[in-house]
């Protein structure tokens, strides 16, 4: 087993480590602080191939591997949580299924300016009575002639607001259950395609999470991605993959709150001497590596898992439950370390806490990650 990086991952590695210190890092706080969202930074993020990294160049991307991903979306949350949501939705929950589900057409049409940042994609599969019961959906699309007719209302979308193409779940023939529901691709200007209003978040608050209403929106026939009826299906494929992405946003932020909390621990003198010497401060470092670590080995075997075209969606699931709840676990730890510091704003350690929150929450709860992770045990899949 080789767990050495190529020479072109570790490359990417150390230029988006280098560009998340120099221009995410120092505004990572102000970006939370009012809580917009990071035009200028994600913006950047397109001009260095971040927003499409593993989508081929043939299409605007940068060709790179699902590693390369899970290494650069790992930097980016270090330097800028909401910056990694908004990066992560992008590449996985928008150009993966276009690049995977989509006909030529639609390639042609979304690839290029998606995935070279020049638009910006979004994924709408949760309802406000929908969440962890995915295929409960309650929008219908309706055939009329040559036009689909969408209806409903979707929650909890992130990069809703600015996003110029959604993904968009509805339900096409209630009778067939979860082979009812259909995908499509929806320009966000089409006539009846609404944000209906931002949600006020505990963190990742640089990223918008929004409601969308669906009001008699007319769409062409080519605006179905893959086959009638095969909706539930690449929502969840696609799911599989953005399962790395945010596992990924996860151990950055982690990463971030231990490195800074060591830091703090090396200076902050008490007992005679640096806090760092103390073995109730040690044991806690101690614990936060181990765990840090074993997320990055999930994550990694994940993603060449998805890279070698072998079925990872156990791995993406184990990859996001660990991390997820590691990360939630590390930034209460990093936070103990500061003591009092660690609870006001003064440091960074409780915007990460609050940043780590999430990640239990979006692409699957952790307790859908463990059934995803317990049906196929049992199954002996
Ligand atoms: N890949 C491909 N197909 C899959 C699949 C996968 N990973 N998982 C399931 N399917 C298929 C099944 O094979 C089955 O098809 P067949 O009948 O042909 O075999 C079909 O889908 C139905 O599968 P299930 O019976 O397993 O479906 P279920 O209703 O029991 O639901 C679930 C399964 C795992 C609970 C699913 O509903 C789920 O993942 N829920 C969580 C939803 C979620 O992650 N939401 C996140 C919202 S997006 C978001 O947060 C984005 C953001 O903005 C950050």
């Amino acid at each position: 087993m080789d767990f050495e990086l190529s020479s072109e991952q570790r490359l990417l590695q150390d230029t988006v480590r280098s560009f998340a210190r120099a221009e995410l890092l120092p505004v990572a706080a102000e970006i939370d602080e009012k809580g917009e969202f990071p035009h200028a930074q994600v913006a950047r993020l397109g001009e260095l191939g971040l927003m499409g990294i593993a989508m081929p160049t043939e299409w605007g991307g940068s060709g790179m591997d699902a590693v390369s991903y899970a290494l650069a979306m790992e930097e980016v949350s270090a330097g800028c949580a909401s910056c990694g949501v908004i990066m992560s939705v992008n590449n996985s929950l928008v150009c993966d299924p276009i690049l995977k589900f989509g006909t030529q057409a639609q390639k042609q049409r979304y690839l290029p300016a998606l995935a070279s940042g020049k638009q910006l994609g979004c994924f709408a599969l949760s309802e406000p009575g929908t969440g962890s019961d995915a295929a409960a959906q309650k929008t219908t699309a309706i055939r009329q002639g040559d036009e689909w007719v969408l209806n409903g209302s979707k929650n909890f979308i992130t990069n809703g607001r600015e996003a110029d193409v959604c993904l968009v779940l509805a339900m096409g023939d209630r009778t067939k259950g979860v082979k009812g529901i259909n995908a499509y691709l929806v320009p966000t200007q089409s006539p009846g395609f609404s944000v209906a209003k931002n949600e006020k978040k505990l963190g990742i608050k640089g990223s918008s999470t929004s409601q969308i209403a669906l009001d008699d929106v007319r769409l062409p026939a080519d605006s179905l991605l893959g086959e009638e009826g095969q909706g539930f299906k690449i929502a969840m494929a696609t799911l599989d993959g953005g399962r790395i992405g945010i596992a990924s946003q996860a151990l950055g932020i982690a990463r971030q709150a231990m490195e800074e909390a060591r830091t703090y621990a090396l200076e902050r003198q008490a007992f005679g001497g640096p806090i760092a010497d103390l073995q109730a401060i040690q044991f806690m470092f101690a614990d936060m590596a181990t765990e840090v670590d074993a997320a990055r080995l999930l994550i990694w075997r994940a993603a060449a898992l998805k890279d070698r075209g072998q079925r990872y969606a156990t791995a993406a699931a184990m990859a996001k439950l660990f991390a997820s709840e590691t990360a939630n676990r590390v930034t209460n730890k990093a936070l103990q370390v500061f003591g009092g510091y660690g609870y006001c704003k003064d440091y960074p350690a409780e915007r990460h806490l609050r940043d780590a929150r999430i990640t239990e929450i979006y692409e699957g709860t952790s307790e859908i990650q463990r059934l995803v992770v317990a049906r196929s045990m049992l199954s002996g899949g």
